[in-house]
């Protein structure tokens, strides 16, 4: 009796550690789906065109995610995990005064949602971990280094 009640319960406690761990680290292949689904193309029309390679406005890149956590004039736009401190997250909110991005039209709440929750997830980026996108960074060329 004792017995099957400590299985029961390591059996609820393993249980529970799978979801927390799903949670943090998402399957990769759902969570590409998801970025090349709800992330990606909310990015590549509405921010490239000033953040990507033709153009940097703050000294900021949207297109890596390299980029986003070099950040731009006022460093790092991703918190991984945290959409809050997010400094992009916050752009496309508009509650900041100061910086609402993109500047013409505010996105739809939808779309918002979802780069937030993408954030929340970790922000996961196909195709870029730590190698990939050091490399990547490298043959962008130098960046001006920014004062601080
Ligand atoms: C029409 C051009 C344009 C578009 C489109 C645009 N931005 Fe910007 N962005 C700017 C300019 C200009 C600045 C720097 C000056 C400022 O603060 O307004 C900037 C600055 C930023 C900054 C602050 C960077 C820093 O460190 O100071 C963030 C974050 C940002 N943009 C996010 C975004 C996001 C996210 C999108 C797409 C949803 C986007 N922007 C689309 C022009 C644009």
């Amino acid at each position: 009796m004792r017995r099957a009640a400590l299985v029961g319960a390591g059996l609820a406690v393993l249980s529970w550690l799978a979801v927390a761990r799903a949670a943090e680290a998402p399957d990769p292949k759902a969570a590409a789906e998801y970025f090349e689904k709800h992330v990606r193309p909310v990015l590549a029309e509405n921010c490239f065109r000033c953040h990507g390679p033709k153009k940097q406005k703050g000294d900021l890149r949207l297109d890596s995610r390299a980029g986003m956590l070099q950040g731009g004039d006022q460093g790092p736009v991703l918190v991984p995990g945290h959409p809050e401190k997010s400094l992009f997250i916050k752009a496309v909110r508009y509650t900041d005064a100061e910086l609402k991005m993109p500047p013409s039209q505010k996105l739809s709440k939808v779309q918002i949602d979802d780069l937030a929750l993408w954030v929340k997830m970790g922000a996961p980026w196909p195709g870029s971990d730590s190698e990939s996108w050091s490399l990547r960074r490298e043959r962008g060329g130098p960046r001006k280094s920014r004062g601080h």
